[in-house]
């Protein structure tokens, strides 16, 4: 897939504030550490210097914001077991409603496997996006310190591996 670059910032950052009723604030240094963290690993060239910790991945490819993590070790997210290896999507975000997000996120379903992410119980869009995607309601979640609700959803690709706790 197609990791943004240091010229790919500001058409990233206008993604995210275009949907920053679902971002909310995104601190630009942010956005620069994961097209540092892309540099690092795609081994391209990137100026940027700043000491925000965060080890994801930016995807940007067809307008198409995807932000990411490889499971490092098992954990919740919520109620549900993840499991070292597979993937975490952060963020996702469309600057069109053409048909892209869906392609995209089909593609990375394709090359990377198994995926989590959690959403905002209230983003009825964006669940219905994710259904339509082929991921499954597969458990709930909060976010600040418990105060909004949140559903965790999945893609599973070969031995199914995510299940929610106690279901
Ligand atoms: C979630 C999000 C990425 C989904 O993107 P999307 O553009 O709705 O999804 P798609 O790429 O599948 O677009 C399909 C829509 O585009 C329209 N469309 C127009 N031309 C199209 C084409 N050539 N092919 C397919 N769809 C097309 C269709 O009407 C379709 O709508 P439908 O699903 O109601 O039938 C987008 O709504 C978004 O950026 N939301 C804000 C951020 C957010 O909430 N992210 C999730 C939490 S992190």
């Amino acid at each position: 897939m197609i990791h943004a670059r240091e010229k790919d910032f500001e058409e990233v950052k206008k993604i995210f504030q275009q949907h920053k009723e679902w971002f909310g604030f995104v601190r630009m240094d942010y956005i620069q550490r994961m097209i540092m963290n892309n540099g690092v690993k795609f081994n391209f060239p990137v100026s940027f210097d700043n000491k925000h910790v965060s080890y994801n991945l930016l995807i940007f490819e067809e307008n198409v914001v995807i932000t990411y993590t490889i499971i490092r070790r098992s954990h919740r997210m919520g109620n549900v077991k993840t499991f070292k290896g597979d993937y975490i999507i952060h963020q996702i975000g469309a600057k069109n409603r053409d048909g892209s997000a869906s392609r995209i996120l089909q593609k990375f379903f394709q090359e990377y496997g198994t995926t989590s992410l959690t959403v905002r119980s209230d983003n009825v869009i964006a669940k219905k996006f994710y259904l339509k995607n082929n991921m499954r309601l597969v458990g709930e979640c909060t976010f600040s310190k418990g105060t909004i609700p949140g559903d965790v959803y999945s893609y599973v690709t070969n031995t199914p591996k995510i299940g929610a706790l106690g279901i």
